[in-house]
C-alpha cells in the first residue's frame, strides 16, 4: 500500500481508545460541529473548482513571473509549505500579509518593482488587519503598474461568497473570485481553493495531492476506530496525560520547515484552550541537535517527539574522495543520504535511551500524493486528538483578543 507509517512507543493505545469510545463517536457524527467540509476532499474540491483553477493558473504561469499570495495563518500556511516542498521555480512565490513590517514590505514592493505580477489575496474574514492592510497596498501597486482593467485582470481574491466584504470589493474591482468554503476554517483549508490555487501556480499536481489526501480518507473511514492516524491522537492524548505537555516535530530536511509551521499552527490554535492543550513546537536537524538537542536529550522530561522520517528525497550528493587526510575517510563513496539516515538513526536512538518517547510517521518518498497523505492525516488526528482533549478543534477564540488591543492602539473603533 502507498501509504505513509507511523511507529510508535509502547503505549495502551486499545485500553485509552475503548475508555474514550462514546466521545469519539463524536467524531463521525456529521451534527458534531459545522465547519467539517474539509473532511469530504471532493466535496471541498470539486470538479468545476478545478477546471477553474486549472483555466486561472495556464494565464498565471504564461505570462507572470511573480505571484504575491496574501493572507496570514492557515490562509497561506498549507500551500506555503507544499511550495517549499515541492514546487518549482518556474514563478516565484511570495507570501505576504502576515506581518506589519515595512521593511519586509519595501523588499517585496522593489523585487516586484519590474516583473509582471499576480496576486491572489486571501481571507476568510477580510477584516484581518494584517492580510487586509497587504492587499491594501499591493492593489494600489497593480492599480499604478497596470491600470485598473488590466490590474483586475490579475487579482483574484479567495474568500467567502455572498457575505463576507471581500466579496464587494471583489465585484467593485471586477475581479476573480475563489470560493472559501463556509464549512472550513482556515487551518484546514489546505485542500480547498485557499491552497490548491498557489500550490497550482507553483507546478504542484494538485490532483495527485488531493488522490493522496483521500487515500487517507478512505483508509480512516474503512476503519475509523483503528488506524495509524487515531493511534497517532491517541498516543499524544495517553502521552499528554502523563505530563509530557510538549510535542516537538523533528525533521532532517530543512525544507519540511514550512509544512512544520503548518502542522505547529493546525495543533497549537485548536487544542491550545481551556487551560489545556499540548505545546506543539518543531526543530529542524541537524543543525538544531548543535542547540535545543541538549535540552531535548538532558532537560527537563516534559517533552515527546514525533520524527517526520524522509532522509531521501529522491536526489542524492556524492561526497567527493580527498587527497588530504581529514579525518573523514570512512565517507570515500558515500553520499549525503546515507549520512543523513546515520543522523537520523543516531538521534532517534540517542533521545529514546535518553527517555524521550518518539514517534515516527515514515514518508516513503516526497512527492504531491505523499505530501496530501501528511496534510489529511494530520488534520484528522488532530481532530480526533481536540476531541479526546475535550476542546472545540475549530473555533480560536483567543486569537481575538490581542486583535481587540490592537485595535484600541489604533483608535479603530
Ligand atoms: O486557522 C484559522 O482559522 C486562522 O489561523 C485563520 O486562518 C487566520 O486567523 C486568518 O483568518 P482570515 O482568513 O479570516 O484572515
Amino acid at each position: 500500500m502507498r501509504q505513509i507509517r507511523l511507529s510508535i512507543p509502547d503505549l495502551p493505545i486499545n485500553e485509552y481508545t475503548k475508555a474514550n469510545m462514546t466521545v469519539l463517536r463524536k467524531v463521525f457524527e456529521p451534527t458534531s460541529y459545522d465547519m467539517l467540509g474539509w473532511l469530504d476532499v471532493y466535496g471541498v474540491a470539486t470538479q468545476s473548482l478545478l477546471n477553474k483553477i486549472k483555466c486561472l493558473v495556464q494565464s498565471v504561469r504564461n505570462n507572470g513571473q511573480v505571484f504575491v499570495v496574501i493572507g496570514v495563518g492557515g490562509s497561506i500556511q498549507g500551500a506555503r509549505a507544499a511550495i517549499r516542498l515541492i514546487g518549482d521555480k518556474k514563478i516565484k512565490i511570495i507570501f505576504t500579509g502576515n506581518s506589519l513590517s515595512a521593511t519586509d514590505m519595501h523588499e517585496i514592493i522593489e523585487e516586484i518593482q519590474d516583473k509582471s505580477v499576480y496576486c491572489n489575496f486571501i481571507a476568510k474574514n477580510a477584516k484581518t488587519l494584517e492580510p487586509g492592510v497587504a492587499f491594501r497596498i499591493l492593489r494600489d501597486f497593480m492599480h499604478n503598474k497596470y491600470g485598473p482593467h488590466e490590474a483586475s485582470k490579475r487579482i483574484i481574491a479567495t474568500g467567502t461568497e455572498h457575505s463576507d466584504h471581500l466579496w464587494d470589493i471583489s465585484k467593485e474591482i471586477e475581479c476573480e473570485f475563489l470560493p472559501f468554503p463556509v464549512d472550513v476554517g482556515g487551518r484546514y483549508s489546505v485542500l480547498s481553493a485557499v491552497g490548491l490555487l498557489p500550490m497550482a501556480v507553483a507546478g504542484i499536481n494538485i490532483e495527485e495531492l488531493l488522490k493522496g489526501a483521500d487515500s487517507i480518507r478512505q483508509y480512516v473511514y474503512a476503519n475509523p476506530y483503528e488506524n495509524d492516524v487515531l493511534t497517532y491522537a491517541v498516543a499524544r492524548n495517553i502521552l499528554y496525560n502523563s505530563g509530557k505537555k510538549i510535542e516537538i516535530l523533528a525533521y532532517f530536511q530543512p525544507s519540511l520547515s514550512y509544512f512544520a509551521k503548518w502542522w505547529v499552527q493546525l495543533f497549537g490554535e485548536s487544542e491550545g484552550k481551556d487551560n489545556k492543550g499540548v505545546y506543539p513546537t518543531h526543530l529542524s536537524y541537524s543543525e538544531d541537535l548543535h542547540s535545543l538537542g541538549q535540552y531535548v536529550q538532558d532537560g527537563e522530561k516534559t517533552i515527546f517527539e514525533t520524527f517526520i522520517k524522509l532522509c531521501d528525497m529522491g536526489v542524492d550528493f556524492a561526497i567527493p574522495t580527498s587527497s588530504i587526510e581529514d579525518g573523514f575517510e570512512y565517507l570515500d563513496g558515500k553520499g549525503l543520504n546515507h549520512l543523513n539516515l546515520a543522523a537520523y538513526s543516531g538521534t532517534v536512538t540517542a533521545h529514546r535511551k535518553g527517555g524521550i518517547p518518539v514517534m515516527e510517521i515514515e514518508v516513503p518518498e516526497l512527492d504531491a500524493y505523499y505530501t496530501g497523505q501528511l496534510f489529511y492525516f494530520f488534520m484528522i488526528a488532530c481532530y480526533y486528538s481536540g476531541i479526546l482533549l475535550g476542546v472545540n478543534p475549530f473555533d480560536q477564540p483567543g486569537v481575538e483578543s490581542y486583535k481587540q488591543y490592537m485595535l484600541d492602539f489604533l483608535n479603530a473603533r
